[in-house]
């Protein structure tokens, strides 16, 4: 057995120690360092690599190098693709994350059933069983007479047999169950994943194989799953959505061949998942009833607008410290906003209870919400409607300027596509060109916002 050194590592963010401390310097986490073992195999012992047939390496200039092998393959999802910045690389290695139930089973089931048909693909089951998972290909009704199935947890054994089923594409379901005979602790453990996770990347680059790793996370996005892992994978992506929604999105961290931010969108449907090519339409399906408390915005994500509906209810607080809830929105960013509609805008919501949600579960991260979340407060506040075929976007400033944001231009045109007539945006986004049947108003400051609605 091969020599193991040992370590000490942040699971939350990954950061390296020589010998245990209560709390992370990075991070500044308490009781988040582990011991890990880190197991000291020489890459010229790996047992894989005389299948690579692996040469001295030697150095060259960036436009010597041979780029022909490296042409992206579809995974057969377009929202997939878009958000892994285009299609599948050989030989990268990309971890899907996501809450167990979110689909990412069923995702990466129904992608290789697809891509065996045309490729050698691998699909690695740790935690299901064969039947299970060959019954639930049989109740999506897949292609199954392509796709190639093996049940084994050890790593080494994995990549022993990849090696002779020379696959150009595998799934390893999941990262946490699986185990590297040089360490002794349980799989699941930040040793166990990340030493794994280490080694069937390495095989995945030598051997020009795309490497698809499953990895749970918890509720609050911890575990020793995605966070250790992100320095020695290609590209993150995160499956997102509540198991009681309908609706998955798909939404990319790192990655080293594309854009991140990207945002897929896929619904969860009784024969698998569906992609959606139209989310604006899903987000915005609002009774035709004028309530007050909601406005449609325009977010942007990655590469394309979207639109969606921010709600928000004020009500008196029978609490001495009223409550600030916000379900898909920064909860500081609402804090702000509340102090800046104070100082700038004269209301005063010191003794209400303020509640906001972004319809359709989806998380806005974006600082184009603040105008909409500000209108969506007043018109709560004073229990007065918005124009249903208004939409808005806009950042808002500390001194309560409006401020532009990306892809103004973009976002107007996707509003006017939905149907919508008004626009409230900043001004230096308010287009120089009058848009057909969209009246767009530009707007300095908060006051000038106000007094438009
Ligand atoms: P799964 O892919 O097993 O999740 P994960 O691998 O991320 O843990 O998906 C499980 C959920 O998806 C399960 O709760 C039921 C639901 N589901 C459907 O609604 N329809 C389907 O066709 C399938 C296969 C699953
Ligand atoms: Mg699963």
């Amino acid at each position: 057995m091969a020599k193991t050194k040992t370590a000490y590592v942040c699971t939350d963010c990954g950061a390296d120690y020589t010998r245990w401390l209560g709390q992370c310097q990075e991070c500044h986490a308490w009781n988040t360092i582990s011991e890990f073992r880190q197991a000291k195999t020489p890459a010229r012992q790996d047992p894989f690599s005389g299948f690579s047939g692996q040469t001295t390496p030697k150095v060259q200039t960036l436009d010597a190098i041979d780029l022909t092998d490296l042409p992206r393959f579809s995974s057969g999802f377009a929202e997939f693709d878009r958000v892994l910045g285009g299609g599948i690389v050989p030989g990268s290695a990309i971890l899907i994350g996501g809450e167990p139930g979110a689909g990412k089973s069923t995702l990466l089931l129904q992608t290789m059933c697809t891509l065996a048909a045309n490729m050698e693909a691998l699909y690695v089951t740790g935690e299901e069983s064969l039947q299970q998972v060959a019954m639930r290909a049989k109740r999506l009704g897949l292609a199954t007479n392509k796709l190639k199935m093996l049940s084994e947890t050890s790593v080494e054994n994995i990549c022993a047999i990849a090696s002779t089923e020379k696959p150009k594409i595998m799934v390893i379901d999941s990262i946490q169950v699986m185990h590297i005979s040089d360490i002794q602790s349980a799989p699941g453990s930040v040793s166990q994943v990340r030493e794994t996770a280490a080694y069937l990347t390495r095989f995945a680059k030598q051997n020009h194989v795309a490497m698809l790793l499953v990895g749970h996370v918890t509720k609050d996005g911890s575990l020793a799953g995605p966070k250790v892992l992100e320095h020695c994978i290609d590209c993150s992506i995160m499956l997102e959505g509540s198991t009681d929604s309908r609706f998955r999105t798909l939404r990319g961290n790192k990655n080293r061949f594309g854009a991140v931010n990207e945002l897929g969108v896929f619904a969860m449907t009784g024969t698998g998942l569906k992609e959606v090519s139209n989310p604006s339409a899903i987000f915005l399906s609002r009774s035709q009833e004028q309530t007050a408390g909601s406005i449609v915005m325009v977010l942007w994500e990655g590469t394309r607008p979207l639109l969606v509906e921010i709600q928000a209810l004020v009500d008196h607080s029978a609490l001495g410290n009223p409550r600030r809830v916000a379900v898909g929105a920064e909860q500081n960013r609402l804090s702000m906003l509340l102090a800046i509609l104070h100082r700038h805008g004269g209301l005063q919501m010191n003794d209400q209870d303020v509640f906001v949600n972004v319809v359709g579960g989806i998380k806005v991260t974006e600082t184009s919400i603040d105008l909409a979340l500000l209108l969506a407060l007043v018109s709560s506040f004073r229990d007065r409607a918005l124009p249903q075929d208004l939409v808005v976007f806009g950042e808002v400033g500390l001194s309560g300027e409006i401020r532009p944001v990306p892809s103004g231009q973009e976002r107007i045109n996707e509003a006017a596509k939905h149907g919508f007539k008004r626009a409230i945006v900043p001004i230096a986004n308010a287009p120089k060109h009058a848009i057909e049947g969209m009246e767009v108003i530009g707007v300095k400051n908060l006051s000038e916002a106000l007094e438009v609605i």
